[in-house]
């Protein structure tokens, strides 16, 4: 049931060696463009990398929180197209990474969203440029996140859902 999918995902930062089969890795892309996006267009694209030493590589885009994607399987990065879609394609792409994390939990697999905007590398530039350069993805493209991929080495608890109290306004705001 879709309600226990839910309580069952968690960001997972460690991962076993077993390999992820491509049928897996194509059942999350499957997934991704079903999703919706904000005027029906297909500005979200998705880069997949696959191999411990460009695993390595991809960790090093930020300077701190990215070491999970070397202890990974894979990793997909989620692109908008900026041009095909402004001023909504952050929304489409965060949608996108949504349906990753959610596919991937319900096929066994633990994620972890890597967050690019607002991150830095270890010359302290921001991290989205030498995330470019190491994917050699052009500019046009903004880079939402990188998501880790891999089987869990221990199984993860389910989620306690955040305070409710105060958050939730039926109708109108107290
Ligand atoms: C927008 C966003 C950015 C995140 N950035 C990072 C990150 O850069 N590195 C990381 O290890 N986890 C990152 N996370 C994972 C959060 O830390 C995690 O979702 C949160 O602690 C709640 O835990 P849960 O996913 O197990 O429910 C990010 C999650 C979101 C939604």
């Amino acid at each position: 049931m879709f309600t226990d999918l839910i309580k069952k995902r968690r960001s997972v930062r460690t991962y076993s060696d077993k390999p992820i089969a491509r049928e897996t890795l194509q059942v999350i892309v499957d997934a991704v463009f079903h999703a919706p996006t904000a005027k029906n267009l297909n500005d979200v694209e998705l880069f997949i990398v696959e191999g411990k030493e460009k695993l390595e590589e991809l960790s090093t885009f930020r300077k701190n929180y990215a070491g999970h994607i070397a202890r990974g399987q894979a990793a997909i990065a989620v692109l908008s197209d900026t041009e095909a879609s402004p001023g909504n394609n952050r929304q489409d792409a965060c949608i996108a990474a949504t349906y990753i994390l959610l596919q991937a939990a319900d096929l066994g697999l633990g994620a972890c969203w890597t967050n690019v905007n607002s991150a830095f590398d270890e010359n302290d530039q921001p991290a989205t440029i030498k995330l470019h350069e190491i994917l050699g993805v052009p500019d046009k493209y903004n880079i939402e996140t990188v998501i880790s991929l891999g089987y869990p080495l221990n199984e993860p608890k389910p989620k306690v859902p955040r305070d409710m109290e105060g958050k939730v306004h039926w109708s109108k705001m107290e």
